[in-house]
């Protein structure tokens, strides 16, 4: 799949699945732009001493002005923006209890970054994706959402919103050439998994994995390809779909 002269905005991308589908859309030729409220001095160090395109913006995607600001840059730099992949969230640092315990604090946080920072990212990119002809939005959602992940509602209701909020957009998009599909993987190995399950980790491994009809953990390789096919041509007529990348946890 290539990915030459498109630009590519990925969301959270500082470390975890955001810098592996950073370095995957550079790699097929993607200039990249990546945002997160942490430094990406690494993701786009990487990128570029593979000889890729890259470029980072600090932002909260929280806040619209902010969102629209480095657009704005992207779009003096790049010239286009084809490709949005809405991948920052709130995950990792997230304290699980019974839905009723939940802090509201935490619940109006994940909220705020999990939801209506991807609408934010959407309509921050959407006119130049229009203007450009079409695009592609990938919006990263989890298996949290579809299974109904206890002691988590918080984060399950967020990534049902980003569910929802992709077939609504699908809708709403596909006369502008736009696409938006979500990506609902499982558990993979990363920071914030390790961070979400803290010292259950090494059981929560062994847990889900036999949970899978492919019984072993997923890493960040296991999901990019799905990221990869999203922003290409090969799916120019696939859209509003949840793609599950869980090695046969649930079927849609
Ligand atoms: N890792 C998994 O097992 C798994 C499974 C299913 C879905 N997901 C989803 O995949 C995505 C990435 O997962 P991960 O494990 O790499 O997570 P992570 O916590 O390591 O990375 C999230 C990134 O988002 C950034 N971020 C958080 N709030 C932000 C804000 N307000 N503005 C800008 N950036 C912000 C963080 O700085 C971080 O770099 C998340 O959407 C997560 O919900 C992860």
């Amino acid at each position: 799949m290539q990915l030459e002269g498109k630009v590519a905005v990925v969301t959270g991308a500082a470390r975890g699945l955001g810098r592996a589908y950073a370095e995957a859309v550079a790699l097929v030729g993607a200039s990249v732009l990546a945002w997160d409220l942490n430094p990406c001095d690494e993701t786009v160090g990487a990128i570029r001493a593979a000889g890729g395109v890259a470029d980072a913006a600090a932002i909260d995607i929280t806040d619209f002005d902010s969102c629209q600001a480095v657009a704005e840059r992207a779009l003096a730099c790049f010239g286009r923006i084809d490709v949005l992949i809405n991948n920052a969230a709130l995950y990792g640092g997230l304290k699980g209890a019974r839905f009723e315990q939940l802090e509201e604090a935490q619940w109006d946080a994940v909220m705020a970054v999990n939801v209506k920072g991807v609408w934010n990212a959407c309509r921050a990119v959407v006119q130049p994706m229009r203007d450009s002809g079409g695009g592609s939005i990938i919006n990263i959602a989890s298996l949290a959402a579809v299974f109904g992940l206890p002691y988590g509602l918080d984060y399950v209701a967020s990534k049902a919103a980003v569910i929802g909020m992709t077939r609504g957009m699908a809708r709403e998009l596909g006369r502008d050439k736009i696409r938006v599909n979500a990506i609902a993987p499982s558990a993979v190995m990363t920071e914030g998994t390790e961070e979400f399950f803290g010292e259950k980790f090494e059981k929560a491994k062994q847990v889900i994995a036999s949970g899978q009809i492919i019984p072993r953990n997923l890493e960040t390789a296991d999901v990019t390809g799905t990221v990869l096919y999203l922003a290409s041509d090969a799916s120019a007529m696939v859209t509003g779909q949840t793609h599950m990348v869980d090695g046969g946890s649930w079927f849609l």
